[in-house]
């Protein structure tokens, strides 16, 4: 998948400058009310998703948590949520706002080695935190939320479509197909193909992928229906199993 470029296509942003620009949207104050009100219900949109969080009974991994939107929902409805981000700040603002014996936050890059044994969860989410990697980076990383997931253990979560009106030509530079560096980060677009090409038939099943357009901020997730609006962001919310 993919074709390779040049190395005046090679990525120029440091590791320290995404986790600092990260800092600055997360270092805006804000409380538990506006965390809550942020929550855009994706995680019940489908009802065997639903099912399947209903059903588990273990810690569930919130991969780049931001500011825990989604770790707020998820201990709300009784879970308990390891919190995971590479910015301190969203880290502090988890801590701060919702101190919670069943939040534990942890400090990683997933770039890298994931802290964790093998086979340990049952559940990890991550909601528009995995579109920022290579091909080389975000095949790592898939291979890493397998090692950690236990047999018939679920994966949810969102990316951008190549379908957002933010894709393609005069967004940023080229680094890979549907890779871009772009306004101080980098950005991975991905169409059902390369879905499925990442998350391979014989390691993952996929439950139910969807694209939607999400109007606004993150509030209101609707079906897509089409893609006129220069201003829309179009993402894929899926949901694969480990075999
Ligand atoms: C668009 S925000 C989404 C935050 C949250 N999941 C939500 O839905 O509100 C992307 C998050 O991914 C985190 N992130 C980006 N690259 C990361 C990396 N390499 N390792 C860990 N976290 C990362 C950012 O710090 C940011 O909090």
């Amino acid at each position: 998948m993919g074709e390779r470029f040049d190395d005046d296509r090679k990525e120029t942003i440091t590791e320290e400058q995404k986790a600092a620009r990260w800092d600055a949207i997360h270092s805006r104050v804000t409380n538990v009310e506006k965390i809550r009100q942020q929550y855009d219900g994706w995680l019940e949109t489908d009802e065997r998703l639903a099912k399947q969080l209903e059903q588990c009974k273990t810690p569930i991994l919130d991969l780049g948590c931001g500011i825990g939107i989604d770790t707020l929902h998820l201990v709300e409805n009784g879970h308990r949520v390891i919190a995971c981000d590479f910015s301190t700040e969203a880290l502090n603002q988890v801590k701060q706002n919702i101190p919670n014996e069943k939040v534990k936050v942890l400090k990683f890059n997933m770039k890298e080695k994931f802290p964790f044994g093998s086979e340990l969860f049952e559940f990890i989410i991550a909601n528009k935190s995995i579109h920022y990697f290579s091909e080389k980076e975000t095949k790592n990383l898939i291979h890493e939320l397998y090692r950690i997931l236990k047999t018939n253990g679920i994966f949810a979560f969102v990316v951008n479509s190549t379908n957002d009106s933010n894709f393609g030509a005069g967004q940023g530079k080229m680094l890979e197909e549907n890779f871009y560096e772009v306004r101080g980060t980098t950005k991975r677009f991905f169409d059902e193909e390369s879905l499925k090409n990442f998350f391979d038939n014989e390691h993952w099943e996929f439950i139910y992928m969807k694209e939607d357009e999400i109007q606004g901020d993150r509030i209101k997730t609707i079906q897509l229906q089409n893609n006129s609006d220069n201003n829309k962001k179009i993402t894929w919310t899926c949901m694969v199993r480990k075999k």
